[in-house]
């Protein structure tokens, strides 16, 4: 194969990719009016108008500035407000105050963004073999990177659009508004087990799938892109274990919750209880009572709780809790990618366009007998996010990427309904703060195994 040819290649096979994924950073907001780009309604949420905004100074700042010559920005500030932690960059606005930022206008940000792409698209189809090459992986994490800022786009907005007492829906859906509904009566749990009773507390048993354990393999090796935390592969010790069959469901939860889960501290870690006094917890986040029945609310508005769904807005905290409640606990990040290295990665992921977690209708289980370990919410383990043996953070300023968060913090697995299917796989780890809840982030239970 020539030069030319490997140019032409490799610079049109980016090229498509980058024209994908960027397009559906656009295509997400297509229900939202320019009053709701702007809202921050907490600081861990970032304005939708500064999500758009920041995946293109990604690209502008990695790629446009250091490869394409005479390329300019549209404003030299936007590298001030527009970076989001990189020390080795330069300043950077503050976060908690992204929401106060008017200018540049939405209209502006598009503006923004169609200027990056343009100098992006003449990059790709201009650019020598050697310089596509080396420049390669950064364009790849950049299109990654803007994956986990579209579900970012989706969980913020949701918080916004619930601060907002009209409770306005992201997306339009036929499924009843309040008043309709009902939540009485008995529900039989998916995994076949006892029924539910939503007025009852009866602890639920789950259906339990084994796992030998001993030595295994984790973490990320070979071809196909994977971030740096996922590396290097190594192997441990696995003591035998076993899984839930299904994620924790609603109907579930709401009997933990009527077992008196949220006023018991024995159920509770220390500084969890102290979460659930300080905050006033008593349900999920976005749960709500109406006439003595719970709602949620959805990106598809307000409906009533199904008991047969995954619970899901939970922190660490709180799934701690169930899990002690339940007479188990949560898996480590081990266990869970030992028992997911070999499914289909498959489930209900954002490109279903469900924007909601779904009940296990269709078994994916590549024969393990195990369900919904990718898609629908992120799985809470007990593993604190910290560094695999051997881990180096790359130089430079993306080495600032992952490695520096590597503290107070907890790892999920799996993906959720508001992940890319193309951006999951089974080595990738998540982490968020024990107290964050309005992630889709749910609930698989573990326990020791039997098959020792
Ligand atoms: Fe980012």
């Amino acid at each position: 194969m020539s030069t030319i040819e490997v140019t032409e290649n490799l610079g049109a096979t980016l090229a498509d990719q980058y024209r994908v994924v960027r397009a559906v950073s656009e295509k997400l907001c297509e229900t939202l009016t320019t009053e709701d780009y702007v809202i921050q309604p907490m600081p861990d949420c970032s304005p939708t108008k500064w999500h758009l905004a920041h995946t293109s100074w990604f690209f502008e700042t990695f790629v446009l500035k250091d490869r394409l010559p005479g390329y300019r920005s549209p404003h030299p500030q936007y590298d001030y407000l527009f970076n989001s932690y990189y020390n080795a960059v330069g300043a950077r606005h503050c976060r908690p105050k992204r929401g106060l930022i008017s200018r540049p206008t939405v209209d502006d940000t598009y503006k923004y963004r169609a200027h990056v792409d343009a100098a992006m698209l003449d990059f790709l189809s201009t650019a020598p073999a050697s310089t596509l090459a080396e420049i390669e992986p950064t364009i790849t994490i950049g299109l990654h990177h803007e994956q986990q800022h579209q579900e970012l786009m989706l969980t913020d907005i949701k918080f916004v659009f619930w601060e907002n007492p009209l409770r306005p829906a992201f997306r339009p859906s036929d499924i009843g508004s309040i008043g309709e509904g009902s939540l009485a009566g008995m529900e039989l749990h998916p995994s076949g087990g006892m029924p539910i009773a939503l007025d009852g507390h009866d602890v639920p048993v789950p259906q339990w799938i084994d796992f030998d354990g001993g030595l295994v393999q984790i973490g990320h090796e070979g071809s196909g892109f994977a971030y740096d935390n996922e590396s290097p592969r190594h192997q441990t010790y696995l003591q035998p274990f076993s899984l839930a069959k299904h994620l924790v469901t609603a109907g579930e939860y709401l009997a933990f919750m009527n077992d008196g889960g949220y006023r018991r501290p024995e159920f509770w870690l220390a500084e969890g209880w102290t979460t659930v006094q300080t905050q006033g917890w008593n349900a999920p986040l976005y749960w709500e009572q109406h006439d003595g029945e719970w709602w949620q609310f959805t990106l598809t508005g307000m409906r009533p709780v199904d008991p047969a769904e995954p619970v899901c807005h939970v922190s660490f905290f709180e799934a701690e809790a169930y899990a002690s409640w339940a007479g188990a606990r949560l898996p480590t990040e081990f266990e869970w990618e030992h028992a997911a290295s070999t499914l289909p990665i498959a489930g209900n992921f954002v490109d279903n366009g469900l924007y909601h977690p779904a009940s296990p209708l269709t078994p994916n289980n590549g024969g393990t007998g195990i369900d919904q370990m990718y898609g629908d919410v992120w799985e809470w383990t007990q593993s604190s996010y910290a560094p695999y043996p051997g881990f180096q953070a790359p130089p430079g300023a993306l080495g600032e990427y992952n490695g520096k968060f590597m503290c107070n913090q907890y790892v999920l697995r799996g993906g959720s309904c508001a992940t890319s299917l193309s951006h999951i796989r089974p080595t990738y780890r998540n982490f968020f703060p024990s107290d964050a809840r309005w992630q889709f982030s749910g609930i698989r239970l573990a326990r020791l195994g039997t098959t020792a």
